[in-house]
Order: structure tokens, then C-alpha cells, then sequence
């Protein structure tokens, strides 16, 4: 079998595209290198363009016919970038997905995985979620996500395709095998700040501390990218076993952890502790939240293998490499 993976030079496109590999399911990738890099898709079969180039997307299937289904990772990221640019935003992630949904129609494509977000719900006041709670995403950002999927199931329910939407919590590591992994080298989550202030020798900031959680500060359900990725293999593999035109799976641990203990993790890890500060809120956040749920086991026979420490472990290793894999290339973005 042959995959699309759109957004497949990116950081965890190219990690399902390491685990298809893997599993023998050849990735076929396309995207634009807006944030990706060319070194992510090195050794796969790639196109550079964009998803709404319907003559290229035209193109990919008439030289790849045993393409049977698409993983749609492609999309810009960065929440506050999404607060200046709600324009922007919507035309890359909302406009770009409907003219792709078309060509993939177009194109005969009965299978589509959306990567969406844990980004598009209000947690309950337990800071848990379900699939089924309320969707109220808090930016520009996730606000793409939700009408994306909404978008997508409406065409699911008119025409011959299906959709999953994986809705991925906080993921963190890199390919264990180190081939590939977070492309930025100043990201701008817990994790990569804390590798960051390693690196230069600063004081961690613990941006919020008085949300209602057990230690005050914010909790997040952190899952490793390659658990994220075996996920989609899984999901490729069931697919049409799914329930519905339109289905909807959230991609978490079901373990919270809040940035203090991820501190604690990340220093009982590193060679190098590292201090922390306290400070206030960043604009824009939340208290955040993990999942509740058991459906990606039931409908995927899927769970997560690693744990933070883990993911830890091999964000460090990869920090390491990075430069090395990617060199050459100017950098864009961060996330
Ligand atoms: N990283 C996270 O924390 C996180 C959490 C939840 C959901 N997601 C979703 O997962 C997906 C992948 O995220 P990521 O962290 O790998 O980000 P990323 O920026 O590393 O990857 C996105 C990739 O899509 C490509 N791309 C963007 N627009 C394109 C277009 N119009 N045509 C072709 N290619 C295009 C980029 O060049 C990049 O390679 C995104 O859809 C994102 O919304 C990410």
C-alpha cells in the first residue's frame, strides 16, 4: 500500500512517514517546505508544492496509482502567529484543505486522516476531555482545526470518502531510530524551552502558576511522536473497519503532567539541571488538558509504549543532531 502524507517533511509527518516505512506501507510526500525541511523527507519520495495545486496533487496519483489513502499534516502551527494573522490562517489551513479535499475527490481518494488538535476543546473542570466534550477552541489556531473537521465530515456525509480525525494532544520526542524529529531549534513549548535554557545556561520560566491544578502550574498530556505515528499505521490498518463517514479519535496517554513535573522529569534526564523561576501567565494560555478516553485502544488497537521520560530522553538526543541532519537548508519558521 502507498500513503500521501501532505506535510510529510515536517516534524511529525515525517515521523508517521518513518514508522509507514517500518510497517511497509510506502509514503509518498508532498509539501511546501513552508516550515518543513527537504532533510526530513531525504530517502522518501517526495514533492515539493503545496496542497492546493491541484494539478500537482493530480500529478501524484496519475504516477503513484496505488496510493490508497492520505494523511493531511499539512498546516501552519503557531498559535499566537494565528492571533496576528487569523487572514493567514484561515487561508492556509481552512482555504488550502478544501481545495486539497477536491483534488483528492478528483483523485478518486476514499481515505482521508486529518491531523487535528486536543487544541479544539474546552476541558470540564477536571482539565479532562473526551471526544464528545464541548468544542471550543481558544485561537485562531485551533478554530482552524474545528472547521476543518467540520468541513471535512460534511463532505464525508455527501460523497465517496471517509475521514478520521486524529486529534493529537502534546507530542514530544523524536524518532527513537534518530531519523527524524523537531526541525526548530528555538520551539516555544515546556519541553524545547527547557532544552533551550540548558543550552544557555538561564533559569526555566514556569509561565503560570496559580491555574487549578495539583502543583499550580499548567498540565498537559504529553505523547511521544512516535507513538503518535505507530498511530496512524494502526489507523491506515483499520480504517475501514471505522465506524461512520467522519470519525474522530484523540491521540493522548490519558496522563496528565503539569510543567513542574515535567521540570523534575527533564532533570532527572538531563546531564545538566536546570533552574526554574517562576512567572506569570503567558496571553493566550490555558490551564490545558489530557484525555480521558479509551477510544484509540478500542477503535485503533492502539497504546502509546513510552512515557515523558522517554520523550525526554529522546527530544535531548535529537537536540544533539539536529544541526548535523539539518544543514544546508535555511530555517524557516518556529512553532
Ligand atoms: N506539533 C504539535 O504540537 C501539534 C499538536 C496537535 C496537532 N498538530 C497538527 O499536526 C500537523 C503537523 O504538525 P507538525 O508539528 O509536524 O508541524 P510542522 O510545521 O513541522 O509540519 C507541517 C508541515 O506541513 C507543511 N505545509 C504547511 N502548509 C502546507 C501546504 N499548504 N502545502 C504543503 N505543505 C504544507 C510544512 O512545510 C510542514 O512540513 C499539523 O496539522 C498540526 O496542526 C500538531
Amino acid at each position: 500500500m502507498q500513503v500521501l502524507i501532505a506535510g510529510g517533511a515536517g516534524y511529525i509527518g515525517s515521523t508517521i512517514a518513518s514508522a509507514c516505512l517500518d510497517s511497509r506501507i510506502s509514503p509518498v510526500i508532498l509539501d511546501s517546505l513552508v516550515t518543513g525541511r527537504r532533510e526530513l523527507a531525504a530517502g522518501r519520495e517526495f514533492y515539493e508544492g503545496d496542497i492546493a495545486d491541484g494539478e500537482l496533487v493530480d500529478r501524484i496519483f496519475a504516477e503513484h496509482p496505488d496510493i490508497g489513502a492520505v494523511i493531511h499534516c499539512a498546516a501552519l502551527i503557531v498559535v499566537p502567529d494565528s492571533v496576528d494573522d487569523p487572514v493567514g490562517y484561515y487561508r492556509a489551513n481552512v482555504v488550502k484543505s478544501l481545495d486539497f479535499v477536491a483534488h483528492l475527490l478528483r483523485n478518486g481518494c476514499g481515505r482521508l486522516i486529518f491531523s487535528s488538535s486536543a487544541a479544539i476543546y474546552r476541558p470540564g473542570e477536571d482539565l479532562t476531555v473526551d471526544e464528545d466534550s464541548p468544542i471550543e477552541p481558544q485561537s485562531p489556531y485551533g478554530r482552524t482545526k474545528a472547521v476543518c473537521e467540520a468541513m471535512f465530515a460534511d463532505v464525508a456525509a455527501a460523497q465517496p470518502i471517509r475521514v478520521l480525525s486524529l486529534r493529537y494532544f502534546n507530542p514530544i520526542g523524536a524518532d527513537p531510530t534518530m531519523r527524524t524529529g523537531l526541525q526548530l531549534a528555538r520551539p516555544t513549548h515546556a519541553l524545547g524551552k527547557m532544552i533551550l535554557a540548558q543550552e544557555e545556561g538561564v533559569p526555566f520560566l514556569v509561565t503560570g502558576t496559580d491555574y487549578p491544578t495539583r502543583d499550580g502550574s499548567g498540565i498537559r498530556d504529553y505523547i511521544h511522536v512516535w507513538d503518535l505515528a505507530t498511530a496512524h499505521v494502526a489507523a491506515l490498518r483499520r480504517f475501514d473497519a471505522l465506524p461512520g463517514p467522519a470519525t474522530a479519535i484523540n491521540l493522548g496517554t490519558g496522563r496528565g503532567t503539569t510543567v513542574r513535573e515535567l521540570l523534575d522529569a527533564f532533570n532527572h534526564v538531563a546531564k545538566k539541571p536546570i533552574e526554574a523561576r517562576d512567572a506569570a501567565r503567558r496571553p493566550g494560555d490555558g490551564p490545558g488538558a489530557y484525555t480521558r478516553t479509551d477510544r484509540a485502544t478500542r477503535l485503533l488497537g492502539w497504546q502509546p509504549q513510552y512515557d515523558v521520560t522517554e520523550g525526554i530522553r529522546h527530544s535531548l538526543q535529537w537536540d544533539a543532531i539536529r544541526d548535523q541532519i539539518l544543514s544546508g537548508f535555511p530555517e524557516h519558521g518556529g512553532s
